[in-house]
């Protein structure tokens, strides 16, 4: 699918982040952009500051209701639906042992079940086009999840697995899927707890935001089926995928002892 003036186009979470610098990237294409998140103010000042006219759709993505609403709000004021970003996401790191459920289950609503609702809420408008593009933004913590991240890289395999069968559900019928795999990425995703982040994690080492958000938009006009971005994540997932005591191994060596404590 090309991205050009008139594409519509909405993304979750937009007001912050990776979808912040996806919305930034559509709209200098000339794409009209849904903007969803709950803060307000942010994407009011977002929308004022893009080139073009946007709409402003606040909204948590972890009640279906409102997702659904703020989707047909979307497509009835933009005329249609071309490409949705299933974005938004939250992370509590935290040992197994030490999680309050609570955290679990907001994880669970907004990553995975956030996922689900935005794009049951889009399908039939991209179908009903006979066109049109999905992009779900899971994690590297999707392919290999990380001691400290166990319930947040449920949820990103979660969406791994989804998308994976999407992709192929859709054939023939003009709407296609792309998974995008994010290592640490420079994004206030672990502002609330940079005090408790585990050993292994590289806060110096983060990449750009609008790096990855130009590598999405390359892959939907591509129609690539992933994105791995920095090109590292997608060497973990395959030597995971082929023996995760070689992934153990690496990783110990790359992130120290707190990446893969037992090499048993
Ligand atoms: N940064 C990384 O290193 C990294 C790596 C791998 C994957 N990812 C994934 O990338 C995605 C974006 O994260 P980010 O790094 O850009 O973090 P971010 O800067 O914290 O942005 C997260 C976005 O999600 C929105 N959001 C959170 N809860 C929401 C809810 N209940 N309803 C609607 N919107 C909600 C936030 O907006 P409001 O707070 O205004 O609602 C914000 O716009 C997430 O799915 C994350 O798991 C990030």
């Amino acid at each position: 699918m090309q991205i050009s003036p008139g594409t519509r186009a909405l993304v979750t979470g937009a007001s912050s982040g990776i979808g912040r610098a996806l919305a930034e990237a559509l709209a200098a294409r000339g794409a009209q952009v849904g903007l969803v998140a709950r803060s307000l103010p942010e994407l009011e000042a977002l929308a004022e500051a893009l080139p073009g006219r946007h709409a402003v759709l606040p909204c948590d993505v972890g009640d279906a209701s409102a997702v659904q609403a703020a989707v047909d709000r979307f497509a009835a004021e933009a005329g249609g639906l071309d490409l949705v970003v299933a974005n938004a996401g939250l992370t509590h790191y935290r040992p197994v042992a030490e999680q309050p459920l609570g955290e679990v289950e907001q994880m669970t609503r907004v990553n995975w079940l956030g996922t689900v609702y935005t794009i049951h809420a889009a399908l039939p408008h991209l179908l009903g086009g006979r066109r049109g593009h999905i992009v779900v933004v899971s994690s590297g913590a999707g392919l290999r999840s990380f001691p400290g991240a166990a319930a947040y890289g449920a949820t990103k395999a979660a969406q791994r697995g989804y998308s994976t069968a999407l992709r192929h559900e859709l054939a023939g019928t003009g709407v296609s899927v792309t998974t995008v795999y994010p290592g640490e990425i420079a994004t206030a995703l672990h502002d609330h707890e940079r005090e408790r982040m585990p050993g292994w994690y590289r806060a110096d080492d983060a990449k750009p935001a609008t790096t990855l958000a130009a590598k999405v938009l390359t892959a939907v006009e591509g129609d690539r089926r992933e994105v791995y971005y920095p090109a590292l994540v997608r060497l973990l997932g395959v030597v995971n995928g082929v023996s995760p005591r070689l992934a153990d191994r690496m990783l110990h060596r790359m992130r120290g002892a707190s990446a893969a404590p037992r090499l048993d």
